[in-house]
């Protein structure tokens, strides 16, 4: 492997700190002591989590185009609950969830070829393929095959299990509590409700998926720090190696957290800042690769939108919003987000979705800048994929019990805390009752 080409010394200016100190020790509730990571190796921790934080917390489980039309719907399998979903739009606009299982006995309901496979469609009504029940949109039985051979069936009592189900700007969440503690919103809190997006413009969707052999949240870590971006993700592209990374590379700037929910900011985002030599041909000819897109889209302003860059950092280049538990939101300067969810499956078991938003492309020019975009950033991941599974074994040796976590690995310090807060209170409760 040839060395990287020197980049040109720019700036050598600091970012600042907090007043008092570094990130971490700007939250209370954080120390700053090596972590354990039992609780990703533990299949009891993963059945507490389960408990404790997946049947409490509101997940993200889509976004409002997947359901355009009244009586639009899609299935969603949540595998480490387990349980499968129908998001469906009634015929009154709204849009509900129900737990995916027919009132006879228990037939998965909405589904075709393969059962564990999720579905979307439009129709007017769910029937069940075992023995025919029928359900309206709206989650309500109304037809039973010989129905006078059911002993006085009452229909009414046989609807599909409804779940809570809400919307924030755009973006579908369920509840699986018997009643939530908290509202949308609340849970949500001031952070991530101050975002206001222009979501419903990009329309234009890349999806992939991965089936990965660590635990949700070790994968999660990879994705809430860039201290290991230069290191694992350095040799496809010089840029990740700047020495001025501070300045214009993949160094969180900012970090803040609110409640169960945190964000990080940089100034690394999309390519093209750079000297051309440090862009391969390809990125060079489609102005496109690391990351996205390097033009931007036609949403890009002099002011961003509200929510974005709250730490209100020159040379900001994204923003990367972590959502507890799961689902993270990556905001693009040159006008494109992504979104990341971490499904648990087992405690040594993950899925992990990707999703790409961006403006319809205008032209072929702009369809192919965007497909590089994705094929780029599963590049990446991909590596992270193979580290994070050779992490996962690395852990289950129990050979180390704690690690240190520099100021950089701020989010990661902090969602480890509140996913054994989350459990601490669910246990504290349980041994109330
Ligand atoms: S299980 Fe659905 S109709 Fe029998
Ligand atoms: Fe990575």
């Amino acid at each position: 492997m040839t060395d990287a080409p020197k980049v040109p010394k720019q700036s050598a200016r600091q970012y600042p700190k907090p007043p008092e100190g570094s990130w971490t020790e700007h939250y209370p509730e954080l120390d700053t002591e090596p972590v354990s990571y039992e609780n990703s190796i533990s299949p009891e921790f993963f059945e507490l989590e389960r408990e404790a934080i997946f049947k409490r917390a509101w997940l993200n489980v889509g976004r409002v185009e997947q359901v355009r039309r009244k009586g639009g719907f899609f299935t969603k399998e949540l595998p480490g609950i387990p349980t499968s979903l129908i998001i469906v739009r009634g015929l009154d606009d709204e849009i509900r969830a129900f737990h995916n299982v027919c009132r006879h006995r228990g037939n998965k309901l909405v589904w075709t070829d393969t059962p564990s496979e999720e579905i979307s469609g439009a129709c007017r009504q769910f029937r069940c393929k075992y023995h025919g029940w029928t359900y309206d949109l709206e989650g309500r039985l109304n037809f039973v095959l010989q129905e006078n051979e059911f002993f006085g069936i009452d229909k009414a009592d046989y609807g599909l299990v409804p779940v809570h189900c809400d919307v924030w700007k755009g973006f579908i969440f369920v509840n699986l509590a018997e009643e939530p503690n908290q509202t949308l919103h609340e849970f949500l809190g001031p952070m991530i409700t101050a975002i206001d997006y222009p979501f419903e413009k990009l329309t234009q969707r890349y999806y992939y998926r991965g089936d990965i052999n660590s635990n949700w949240k070790i994968f999660h870590d990879a994705f809430q720090e860039f201290y290991h971006p230069p290191i694992l993700h350095g040799h496809q592209n010089p840029v990740m190696r700047q020495a001025d990374y501070q300045d214009l590379g993949f160094y969180t700037s900012y970090f803040q957290a609110d409640g169960p929910h945190r964000v990080g900011s940089t100034s690394g985002g999309a390519g093209g800042k750079l000297v051309p030599e440090f862009y391969n041909p390809i990125e060079q000819l489609m102005r496109s690769g690391l990351f996205g897109p390097w033009d931007p889209s036609e949403i890009v302003t002099d002011e961003l939108p509200p929510g974005l860059n709250p730490g209100n950092k020159k040379n900001w280049g994204l923003d990367s919003f972590q959502i507890f538990p799961n689902f993270a939101i990556v905001f693009w300067e040159t006008g494109w987000y992504l979104t990341y969810h971490y499904w648990p499956v087992a405690h040594n078991r993950l899925l992990f979705e990707a999703n790409a938003y961006f403006m319809p492309p205008r032209n072929v020019r702009d369809r192919l800048a965007q497909q590089l975009g994705i094929a780029t950033i599963k590049e990446y991941a991909l590596e992270d994929c193979g580290t994070l599974e050779a992490t996962q074994m690395g852990l289950e040796s129990r050979v180390v019990s704690a690690f240190p976590l520099g100021d950089q690995e701020f989010m990661c310090r902090h969602a480890n805390r509140m996913i054994n807060n989350w459990v601490d209170d669910y246990k504290r409760k349980q041994t109330e009752e």
